[in-house]
């Protein structure tokens, strides 16, 4: 494990950390503010500590002056000061005299947060493209650098592997932490090790279901990927979204490993992509050229129970159905609250399914939710993340 910021002298330093504070914005308001609050912990300790605190983060993606106009950082600044009690110093640069200045100007404890560090995308891409210069001057104004910015780390930019590369000391903060901790459970998994897998593309989930197979005792699949695996085996699966690229992995999967892998034994159909046409449910061997499944049956969600009910470990990547439909969300919640009402140690990777866990009311009940999207993906991979790879 790498060097945490509670084992590094910081008193008094000046500390640059960098957060992931790339939240949805709708007009300017923070729809969720989850990142922030799960940065405060690093944050918080280093006010403790009486560091003078430079936060950075980039929001978006930034690649034009236009761009810039909804994406700055400053809403995250007002978030900050509210819930740390305390003024946050905003700078709506990301490099010059003005941040110098602040950053001179800062006292032990006091914060201070940086404009959108991708505001430096649109010359040259010098943060997403990890420009030395970018990365040098940034490490040039602190002392120690702490990377706290899980749900960022799959990237090689200047505002991480840059400044990392640049300064003396660096580690990482207590988010990293603990995602790393939670995250590496699932190397030498407690068994029966459940994994359920969603969402729309079998595609964006070979490189998961690849490096995790030989790990897990069950694979559960829904959502719009198990209609690809249904396809496979030789099922009528009518709209379904199908993957047709994938199919043979699909089946090569299904071939290898019929004990492991649980498709839906039923599923909720309708006629189009929408809540609002009649829906009813059939069994996976009853679907007619036009039906559309969009959520998995209730005989499914009562076989996915029976694996689940003696597991010691879940990870769970993907809704089972089309969640933003009222109609299509009742697989994904009830497999949510039989977790969240058990002992099982369950971690969600990936926005979608934390976001569902958010709406269904069970976070809280839920031992581990990964901030990554990408980042998680990547690591459930068994991809190195470049951003955590760079700390010394
Ligand atoms: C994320 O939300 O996955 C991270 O903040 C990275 O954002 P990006 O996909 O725009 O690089």
């Amino acid at each position: 494990m790498k060097k945490c910021i509670k084992d590094i002298k910081i008193k008094n330093k000046t500390v640059i950390i960098r957060c992931d504070f790339n939240v949805p914005l709708k007009n300017g308001k923070i729809m969720d503010n989850t990142r922030i609050v799960k940065s405060l912990e690093t944050i918080k300790y280093s006010i403790k500590e009486n560091a003078k605190i430079i936060l950075l983060s980039h929001l978006g993606r930034v690649k034009t002056e236009e761009d810039k106009k909804d994406k700055s950082l400053k809403p995250v600044a007002k978030e900050l000061e509210k819930l740390l009690n305390q003024k946050v110093v905003f700078v709506e640069a990301t490099r010059g005299d003005q941040v110098e200045e602040k950053v001179r100007a800062l006292k032990p404890g006091e914060v201070l947060l940086l404009e959108n560090t991708r505001f430096e995308d649109i010359e040259g891409k010098c943060e997403s493209g990890n420009d030395q210069e970018l990365g040098a001057y940034w490490a040039s104004l602190a002392d120690v650098f702490v990377n706290d910015a899980f749900g960022t780390a799959h990237r090689a930019h200047a505002s991480n592997v840059g400044i990392a590369s640049n300064i003396k000391i660096s580690c990482i903060g207590f988010l990293i932490e603990k995602e790393l901790i939670a995250l590496e459970e699932l190397n030498r998994p407690d068994k029966p090790f459940i994994v359920i897998l969603g969402g729309s593309k079998v595609g964006d989930k070979i490189g998961v279901i690849e490096n995790i197979v030989e790990k897990a005792d069950k694979i559960l699949i829904g959502g719009g990927m198990a209609f690809t695996f249904l396809k496979a085996e030789g099922y009528e699966i009518g709209n379904s979204l199908c993957d047709s690229e994938h199919l043979s992995f699909c089946e090569k999967m299904t071939t290898k490993y019929p004990e492991k892998i649980i498709l839906p034994v039923d599923v909720k159909v309708t006629s189009e992509f929408s809540n609002d046409t009649p829906l009813v449910e059939k069994d996976i061997d009853e679907l007619d050229f036009n039906d559309m499944g969009l959520d998995i049956g209730t005989n499914t969600v009562e076989v996915f129970k029976n694996y689940l009910k003696d597991a010691a470990l879940v990870l769970w990547n993907g809704p089972l159905g089309v969640y933003e439909f009222e109609n299509y969300k009742q697989g994904t919640d009830q497999i949510l609250n039989t977790l969240a009402d058990s002992k099982i140690k369950t971690i969600l990777g990936g926005g979608d399914i934390v976001a569902a866990a958010q709406n269904a009311n069970v976070a809280d009940k839920i031992y581990h939710i990964s901030t990554g999207g990408g980042a998680t993906l990547e690591y459930l991979e068994g991809k190195a993340l470049p951003g955590i790879e760079a700390i010394k």
